[in-house]
């Protein structure tokens, strides 16, 4: 048995934020959610969570959008510590400092992103052997991108999401995101949408579509360009009509397509490399077309831990 004393005086993890090449959404099921064909791109936005023993269970958080994060039981990154703590029979409360740059609400997953961080934080804080189909399913119980989120890449997500198989990509893409300024959007509001939007005809079940499977195997962004579809953006453009004039501002300004970011609104422009991507984000910025931009390449590896904790 390792005694208090003996455990890392604090370990940090860095996972990074999502988007969905593909986000195609099935019929509402009994259980609420949708069935989803989507394939997922990890890209190199990260929130960094630092898990250090402490008397009780808590959490702080810094960095991009701090303010709108809950740190009460509320918190994913905190759901996450607690369930692996119950799991596993770790007695030891965690006090998690996260420290943010993923867009909150934004639809990239930041919230998954900590969840993910403080699963392999703490599993490395308590020394915690656990099988990865076992931590996965554990994941899922938490929402369903964390699982990506552990494994990272490009992948496959089917069920809610939670299922996860990856995909063999070739090459990097270089994206500009488009935060949309205000509140942000909540999931469970955009899946409402479109449950309306389709009220009364039927929705047949997703199907992973093989132009971005073939695209991302190519590594050739115009064919991933040309791939790219959400079946939530209608219903994200249409609760924040913002949304639909950055994507029409990053197209005007040389992206190759313009898409929402997950249930939004976030928009995520694909540039032809990297100089694009400069160019693109500074003309999106100078125009005014956008307050913020952030430029980031994809894909990146999953949750893991870093060498050395973060000094918070
Ligand atoms: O799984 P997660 O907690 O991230 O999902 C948040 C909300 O998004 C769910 O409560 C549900 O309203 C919606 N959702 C959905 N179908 C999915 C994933 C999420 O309806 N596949």
């Amino acid at each position: 048995m390792t005694s208090a004393l003996e455990l890392p005086p604090a370990v940090t993890a860095r996972a990074p934020a999502k988007v969905n090449l593909e986000l195609g959404v099935g019929p509402r099921r009994d259980d609420g959610y949708h069935d989803l064909a989507t394939v997922y791109q990890a890209v190199g936005l990260h929130d960094d969570v630092t898990a250090a023993p402490a008397d009780e269970w808590g959490c702080t958080v810094t960095g991009r959008d701090a303010g709108s994060v809950p740190t009460d039981e509320g918190n994913l990154a905190l759901v996450a510590a607690r369930l692996l703590a119950e799991r596993s029979g770790a007695r030891q409360p965690v006090h998690l400092s996260i420290h943010k740059q993923i867009p909150v609400a934004g639809g990239m997953a930041g919230g998954s992103a900590d969840a993910a961080a403080a699963l392999v934080a703490c599993q490395e804080l308590w020394s915690v052997a656990m099988e990865r189909d076992e931590l996965d399913r554990l994941a899922a119980e938490v929402g369903s991108d964390v699982p990506f989120l552990l494994h990272g890449g490009t992948a496959v997500g089917s069920g809610r999401g939670e299922l996860v198989t990856p995909v063999l990509a070739q090459g990097t893409y270089h994206w500009v995101f488009v935060p949309v300024p205000g509140e942000g959007l909540s999931t469970p509001e955009v899946y409402a949408a479109f449950d309306a939007r389709h009220e009364g005809r039927r929705v047949s079940e997703p199907t992973p579509g093989a132009e971005v499977m073939s695209a991302v195997r190519s590594g050739d962004p115009s064919a991933l360009a040309a791939a790219l579809s959400n079946d939530l953006q209608p219903d994200a453009v249409a609760l924040q009509p913002r949304i639909g004039e950055i994507i029409g501002a990053a197209l005007e300004f040389g992206a190759l397509a313009a898409i929402v970011s997950g249930s939004g609104p976030t928009v995520a422009a694909l540039a032809s490399g990297q100089e694009a991507a400069i160019d693109l984000a500074v003309s999106l910025t100078a125009s005014g077309a956008a307050e913020d931009v952030l430029r980031a390449t994809g894909p990146v590896h999953g949750a893991q831990v870093l060498p050395t904790p973060r000094l918070t």
